[in-house]
């Protein structure tokens, strides 16, 4: 993690756009200054033609065409081609070398930001949608680049044009240049409000696009709902609202970003019309030459490309600020783990086969109680089951020991250590977890056991597919093993599922193990199997396994009865029986369903 620290240190959010600016410059373009400031050469040589382009025009016509000098046509041509000449490979090099500077940083900067969401905690997960990840993630990080380029190419560029076309307007005649000019400071304030409603609008314009990427994402994911519901019409309409809401957004902004250069345009016009009569009349007088005219008119018409496009960079920097701060906020959110900043952790080995101690824990979410008061032990090397209605907590226990989620109050111990001491990456290090949710990559069945010990020998990954009993429906897979789940296991049933997230629990064989539900989308008889298989391999560690069935779990050291938050009994299966209470009356209603035998 060599860049972590630059991650965590991103710290305050800026909404001040020199901050932002200042942010990304630091950490971001900065090493790559003295390449920039060689693109600054070669802008500056590229810009710079222009103004000796429109001089050359002067020469053209008082030195080559009024008098008729054909002696001098050849020099002043071949001056004009040297400016053309020059122009094309200063003007080469400064994009090659704009472009990779860009592309190094979005690389990096797209690198960096996800190293800072992969970092996260969950809480984070629960309040974003994957779909505005992925849209900082692409196009914010793109935007920014792309945009800074632009601006440090126009800003350099087309300023320094601008100015060495401006210094041959005041060359020739300074009276020309002001009047050409009359009207440009009318300007200032018209443009200073677009530009503060063009970044109201950007800010606005990524909103709803990320709001299309979540709703492309739910779509995608949940395709078969979707179907099965006949939702289509229904989703292409409101998708097809937030379509139409990002085209009339961005054309304002198209509007807003191109209303400056017809403002100039406007404006250049009468500065155009005043010089044409002020100035033509110096010639017809013949207090001016034709040169002096053309040079002046041809420095005229090129000075309004690149003032255009300056006049647009204050627009271009709008979006980008709009998209920096977006990324930028991504940076500053602050992971729990990260707010404990002051706690060392321990660095002595710890003996992860020791006790769980479940100590006064309460887990507040938002407003819901969801664990209220929880008290509990998992004896080393024992065998503990978690059971009690939906809902009624189970699963976030679960995520409290591998410290996904962390207690509003009280604490867990591992062998008496308190686990918010504990580095979380070696915490779960030491944990063998089969999660309630999916939990397979688009990749091969291997690959996804492997995942439970990346070092895994191959000897190794097919004993734990054997025991999983993967490899009983892998076999009949023409590739086997190597056959694609497709995104988030699709391609195999909830049981075959569920098998592969064993096999890799297994491989990973850790002191602890922490089972939800495992096998509830497997039948009576493969569920037997692995209960088998699982006895084999969990023997002297400790296990909490979470189950509805009362089948899976009778045979435990220790049953815990959940109710809403609180533990209402624990004991053996035969003590739980006697107390005639929950646990008895989910025995018998499972007894005539059939499902505890
Ligand atoms: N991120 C969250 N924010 C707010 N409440 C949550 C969150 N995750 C879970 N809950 C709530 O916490 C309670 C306990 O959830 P949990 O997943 O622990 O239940 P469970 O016992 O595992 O249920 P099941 O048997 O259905 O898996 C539920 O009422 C649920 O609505
Ligand atoms: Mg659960």
């Amino acid at each position: 993690m060599k860049n972590s620290k630059l991650i965590e240190t991103s710290n305050k959010k800026a909404d001040d756009p020199y901050l932002l600016i200042k942010w990304y410059w630091t950490n971001y373009f900065k090493k790559y200054w003295l390449l920039l400031i060689l693109g600054i050469i070669f802008m500056g040589l590229e810009g710079s033609m222009l103004g000796l382009l429109s001089y050359s025009i002067k020469a053209m016509f008082d030195e080559v065409f009024v008098p008729s000098n054909q002696s001098a046509l050849i020099s002043v041509g071949l001056i004009i081609f040297f400016i053309f000449f020059l122009r094309s490979f200063s003007g080469l090099l400064q994009r090659l070398i704009v472009t990779w500077v860009g592309q190094k940083v979005e690389k990096l900067l797209q690198q960096n930001l996800l190293e800072k969401l992969i970092n996260l905690d969950i809480t984070f997960y629960d309040k974003t949608s994957p779909g505005i990840l992925i849209e900082r993630m692409r196009v914010d990080t793109r935007l920014i680049t792309s945009s800074a380029g632009t601006i440090f190419m126009t800003l350099v560029k087309d300023g320094i044009a601008l100015i060495s076309l401006v210094i041959v307007t005041l060359y020739i005649d300074w009276k020309w240049t002001l009047i050409a000019f009359i009207g440009a400071p009318i300007l200032i304030i018209p443009i200073y409000f677009l530009q503060k409603w063009i970044r109201k609008i950007s800010v606005e314009n990524r909103n709803i696009e990320a709001d299309l990427s979540i709703s492309l994402d739910e779509i995608f994911h949940g395709i078969s709902i979707l179907k099965l519901y006949s939702l289509q019409t229904y989703r292409l309409s409101s998708f097809k609202i937030l379509l139409e809401k990002v085209r009339k957004i961005k054309l304002k902004i198209e509007g807003g970003v191109a209303s400056t250069p017809a403002l100039i345009d406007f404006i250049a016009g009468i500065g155009f019309l005043g010089v044409m009569i002020f100035g033509g009349s110096q010639i017809v007088s013949g207090e001016k030459s034709i040169g002096d005219f053309m040079a002046f008119f041809t420095a005229m018409a090129l000075i309004f490309e690149p003032l255009r496009r300056l006049s647009n960079v204050a627009g271009n920097i709008q979006v980008m600020l709009a998209s920096a701060e977006k990324v930028h906020n991504l940076f500053c959110v602050k992971s729990e783990f990260y707010k404990n900043k002051n706690v060392k952790f321990i660095n002595k080995d710890i003996n992860f086969n020791g006790d769980i101690y479940f100590e006064n824990v309460t887990l507040i979410k938002g407003k819901k109680l969801i664990l209220n008061n929880v008290t509990f032990l998992i004896p080393s090397g024992k065998l503990v089951a978690l059971i009690g209605k939906s809902g009624a907590g189970k699963s976030s226990i679960l995520k409290l020991i591998t410290g996904i989620l962390t207690p509003t109050k009280g604490k867990i111990f591992i062998d008496n250590i308190d686990i918010s001491l504990i580095d979380p990456q070696v915490l779960r290090s030491n944990i063998s977890v089969i999660m309630q949710e999916n939990q397979l990559f688009d990749e091969t069945i291997y690959e996804n056991v492997k995942i439970g010990k990346l070092n895994a020998k191959k000897s190794e990954i097919l004993n734990a597919c054997k025991l999983a009993h993967v490899s009983e429906f892998s076999d009949k897979f023409p590739e086997k093993l190597f056959t694609k789940v497709g995104p988030r296991g699709s391609n195999l049933s909830g049981g075959q599922r569920q098998r592969v997230n064993i096999a890799r629990a297994l491989l990973r064989d850790c002191p602890i193990f922490l089972l939800d539900e495992p096998t509830t989308a497997l039948d009576h008889k493969s569920e037997d199997l692995l209960h088998k298989a699982f006895k084999q391999v969990i023997q002297n560690k400790t296990t909490l396994y979470i189950s509805h069935r009362i089948s899976s779990i009778k045979n435990a050291d220790k049953i815990i009865v959940i109710k809403e938050g609180k533990i209402i009994e624990e004991g053996t299966h035969n003590n739980l029986i006697q107390n005639k209470s929950l646990y008895n009356d989910l025995y018998n209603l499972q007894k005539i369903e059939g499902k505890s035998e």
